[in-house]
């Protein structure tokens, strides 16, 4: 380095050495740099190489033979604007890409000093490049709250060129290459993953991100769920609508509590698996809430059935985590209480998946095994208008150790659980509840004559 330098400083000295000698040669060019005149140019550590060379009036050309004139100009350029410059170098070719418009407009001295610089590039802010692109352009993204790294650095150069490129925005490459040059620990996962977020593969980060600054953490273009719903529109009224809202949008990561936003292994963008992805919150007693809710993952661990959706691991076939008007979240209705007489539509939830006819009939043969002889045993409990019990009387939502989801311990009834001991036989079953005696019921041989 230090030899490089030195060698500089010679050529620098035997350039001027040479413009002091052609003093004596060449009269016009070499006086104007020496004596009390334009010294002021060889302030720069980096001079223009034809100045160095002294070959001033190669850009300047004397229209009066005195000199200095003592009134207007005695010199004028050979040229304007960047004919001046292209006399020694290639213009711009516009079949290349698109040009700057101050390239285009020949500003080339907006940027450039024509007689040096104390860097490379001849460039006129002496060390911040920033300051000549703020001339023309907005300094406001990037006197934000967040402001880009490469951007506060004010390394425009490392996304833009300055005179021309054939991509957008003046990039040096295209915007998304240009991103991950930078952020390669994105690289692999964009390759390798399952799942892409559209946007991504779609249009560019911009889709999402500033790229100077902005007023949101992760340089984000706008807060939290905005952001998203500006594409998701659908899912923004369900945010504030919904009578009942999961608390899991409305607080921490939001959206992020569940949804990685680039790129995930797992359907729907999910951070983990499904019901992972719901039990991380729903599966701890420590876990914060106002209610005392249910930890899922206790009452389902090693329990001998699951109910079939949630055995598949989805957890929003039955819930919707964004938000629903019916209780619990579920996707559709289902009694709170505990009495609730059927009615068409009541028990939609359940009847959207199982038997729609199942509670209509009081004596059926077909729609309910539930049932002694053709008499409906669904109708009897659930349809009664005035103690028409509820399916989690006798049945589980989630899983259960006794056949059909009904659980040994039995339902919540106040501070109690009601037993209700089910035993299933070929064509019936009994139980004895903590309603009434052991009472059977039998498909074929009904039991009961009503
Ligand atoms: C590559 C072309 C070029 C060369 C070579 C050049 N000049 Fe200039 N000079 C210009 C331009 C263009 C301007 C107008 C500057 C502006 O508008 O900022 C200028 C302006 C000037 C001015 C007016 C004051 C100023 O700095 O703006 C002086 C004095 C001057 N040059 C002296 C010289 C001398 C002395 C040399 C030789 C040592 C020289 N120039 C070589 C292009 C050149
Ligand atoms: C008389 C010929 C000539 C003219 C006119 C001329 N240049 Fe140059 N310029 C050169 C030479 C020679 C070099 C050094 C070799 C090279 O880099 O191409 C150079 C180098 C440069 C460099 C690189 C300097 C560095 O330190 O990296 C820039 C920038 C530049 N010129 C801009 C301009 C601009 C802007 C104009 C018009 C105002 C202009 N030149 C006019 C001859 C000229
Ligand atoms: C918006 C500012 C800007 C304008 C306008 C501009 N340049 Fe440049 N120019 C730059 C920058 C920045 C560099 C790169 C400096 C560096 O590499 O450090 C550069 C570099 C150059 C170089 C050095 C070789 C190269 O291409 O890297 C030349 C020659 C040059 N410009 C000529 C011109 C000419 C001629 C014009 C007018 C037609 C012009 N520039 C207009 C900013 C500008
Ligand atoms: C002489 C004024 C001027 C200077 C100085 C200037 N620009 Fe520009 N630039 C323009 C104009 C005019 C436009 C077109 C209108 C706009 O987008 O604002 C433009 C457009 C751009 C664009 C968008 C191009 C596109 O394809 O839409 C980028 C990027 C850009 N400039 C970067 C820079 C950078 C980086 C600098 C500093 C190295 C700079 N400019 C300095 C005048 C200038
Ligand atoms: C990390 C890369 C990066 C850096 C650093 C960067 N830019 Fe940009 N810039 C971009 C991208 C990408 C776009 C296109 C934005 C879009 O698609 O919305 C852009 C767009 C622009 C535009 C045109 C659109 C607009 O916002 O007006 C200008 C002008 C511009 N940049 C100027 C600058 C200046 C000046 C600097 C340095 C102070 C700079 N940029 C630094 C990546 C960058
Ligand atoms: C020249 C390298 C470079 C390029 C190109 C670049 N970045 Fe960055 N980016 C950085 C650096 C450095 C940081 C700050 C890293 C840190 O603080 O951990 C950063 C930070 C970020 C952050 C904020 C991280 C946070 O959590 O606050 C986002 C978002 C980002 N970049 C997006 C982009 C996008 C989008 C592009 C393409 C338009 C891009 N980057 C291009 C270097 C780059
Ligand atoms: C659909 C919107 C969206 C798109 C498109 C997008 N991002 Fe992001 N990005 C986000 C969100 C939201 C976060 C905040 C994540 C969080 O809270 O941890 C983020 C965070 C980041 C971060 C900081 C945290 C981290 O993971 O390191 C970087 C860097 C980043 N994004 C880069 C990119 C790049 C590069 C691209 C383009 C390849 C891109 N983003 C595209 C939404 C997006
Ligand atoms: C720029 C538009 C845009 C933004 C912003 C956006 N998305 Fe998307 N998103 C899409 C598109 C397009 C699809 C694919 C089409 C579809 O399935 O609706 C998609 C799909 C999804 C999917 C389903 C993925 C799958 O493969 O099943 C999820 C989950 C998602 N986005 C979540 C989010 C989240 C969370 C945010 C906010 C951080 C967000 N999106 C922001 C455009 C966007
Ligand atoms: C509690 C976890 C959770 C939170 C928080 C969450 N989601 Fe989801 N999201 C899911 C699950 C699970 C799925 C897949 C099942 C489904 O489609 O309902 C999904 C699917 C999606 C889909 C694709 C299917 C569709 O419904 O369009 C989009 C888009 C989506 N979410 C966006 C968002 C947005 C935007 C937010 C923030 C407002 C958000 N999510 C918050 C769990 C969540
Ligand atoms: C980030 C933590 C978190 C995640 C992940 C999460 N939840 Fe929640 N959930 C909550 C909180 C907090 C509440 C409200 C608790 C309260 O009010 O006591 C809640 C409430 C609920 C409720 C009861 C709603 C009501 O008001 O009646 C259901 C049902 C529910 N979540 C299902 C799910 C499902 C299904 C998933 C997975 C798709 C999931 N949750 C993922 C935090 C989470
Ligand atoms: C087949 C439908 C179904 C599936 C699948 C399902 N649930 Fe439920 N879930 C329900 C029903 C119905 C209720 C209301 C239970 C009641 O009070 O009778 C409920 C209630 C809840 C509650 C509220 C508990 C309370 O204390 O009131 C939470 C939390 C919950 N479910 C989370 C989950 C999670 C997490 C998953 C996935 C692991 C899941 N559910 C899968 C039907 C389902
Ligand atoms: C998303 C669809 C879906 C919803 C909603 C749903 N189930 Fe199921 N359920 C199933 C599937 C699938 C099975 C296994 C196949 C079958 O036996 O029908 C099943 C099985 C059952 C079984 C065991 C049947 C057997 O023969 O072992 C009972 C009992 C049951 N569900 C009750 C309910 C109740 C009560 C509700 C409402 C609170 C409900 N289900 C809501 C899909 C659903
Ligand atoms: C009084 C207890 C009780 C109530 C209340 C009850 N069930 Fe059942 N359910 C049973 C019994 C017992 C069986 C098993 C019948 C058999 O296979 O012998 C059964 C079976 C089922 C089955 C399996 C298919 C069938 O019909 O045999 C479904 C589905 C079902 N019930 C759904 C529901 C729904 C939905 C509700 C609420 C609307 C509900 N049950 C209320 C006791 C009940």
């Amino acid at each position: 380095m230090i030899i490089w330098k030195v060698i500089y400083r010679l050529a620098v000295y035997c350039s001027l050495s040479l413009i002091v000698f052609s003093f004596f040669t060449n009269t016009a060019a070499a006086s104007c740099l020496t004596g009390a005149c334009h010294q002021e140019l060889q302030s720069f550590t980096r001079l223009h190489e034809p100045v160095a060379e002294g070959e001033c009036l190669s850009c300047h050309e004397s229209v009066a033979k005195e000199h200095p004139l003592k009134k207007g100009k005695s010199f004028k350029l050979v040229a304007a604007g960047a004919a001046l410059c292209v006399e020694c170098h290639d213009s711009f070719d516009p079949n290349v890409g698109k040009l700057h418009p101050a390239v285009a407009d020949g500003e080339c001295l907006v940027c450039h000093n024509p007689h040096g610089g104390n860097k490379t590039g001849l460039l006129r802010a002496a060390g911040d490049l920033k300051v000549i692109c703020f001339e023309c352009h907005n300094a406001e993204p990037f006197a934000q709250q967040f402001v880009h790294g490469p951007a506060a650095a004010g390394v425009c150069l490392e996304c833009h060129m300055p005179h021309q490129s054939k991509h957008k925005n003046l990039l040096i490459s295209d915007s998304k290459s240009l991103c991950l040059r930078c952020h390669a620990d994105l690289v692999a996962g964009l390759e390798n993953s399952a799942v892409i977020h559209a946007p991504i593969n779609n249009s560019d980060c911009s889709a999402c991100h500033e790229v100077h600054g902005g007023a949101f953490a992760h340089l984000l273009k706008a807060d939290g769920p905005k952001l998203c719903f500006s594409c998701h529109e659908e899912l923004a009224d369900k945010y504030k609508k919904s009578k009942t809202k999961h608390t899991a949008l409305y607080k921490d990561d939001r959206c992020g509590n569940c949804h990685s936003p680039h790129f995930s292994e797992y359907a729907s963008l999910l951070s983990e698996l499904e019901s992972e992805t719901c039990l991380r919150c729903h599966g701890k007693d420590d876990f914060k809430r106002s209610r005392a809710l249910r930890n899922i993952r206790t009452e389902i661990a090693g329990k001998e059935h699951l109910h079939a959706p949630l055995a598949d691991g989805k957890c929003s076939a039955c819930h919707d985590p964004h938000g629903s008007d019916f209780y619990r979240l579920l996707v559709n209705a289902y009694p709170e209480n505990f009495y609730a007489p059927y009615r068409k539509g009541t028990y939609a939830f359940c009847l959207d998946c199982h038997e729609e006819n199942l509670l209509r009939f009081p004596e059926t043969s077909i729609y309910t095994s539930f049932r002694d002889g053709k008499h409906n045993l669904h109708y009897t409990h659930v349809a009664d208008s005035r103690k028409g019990r509820t399916c989690r009387a006798c049945h589980q939502a989630h899983a259960s150790n006794g056949p059909k989801l009904v659980n040994e311990e039995g339902a919540s009834f106040g501070n109690w659980r009601i037993p209700l001991h089910l035993e299933l036989t070929e064509t019936g079953g009994s139980c004895s509840p903590g309603c009434h005696r052991r009472i059977s019921y039998d498909r074929e041989n009904p039991v009961t004559e009503r």
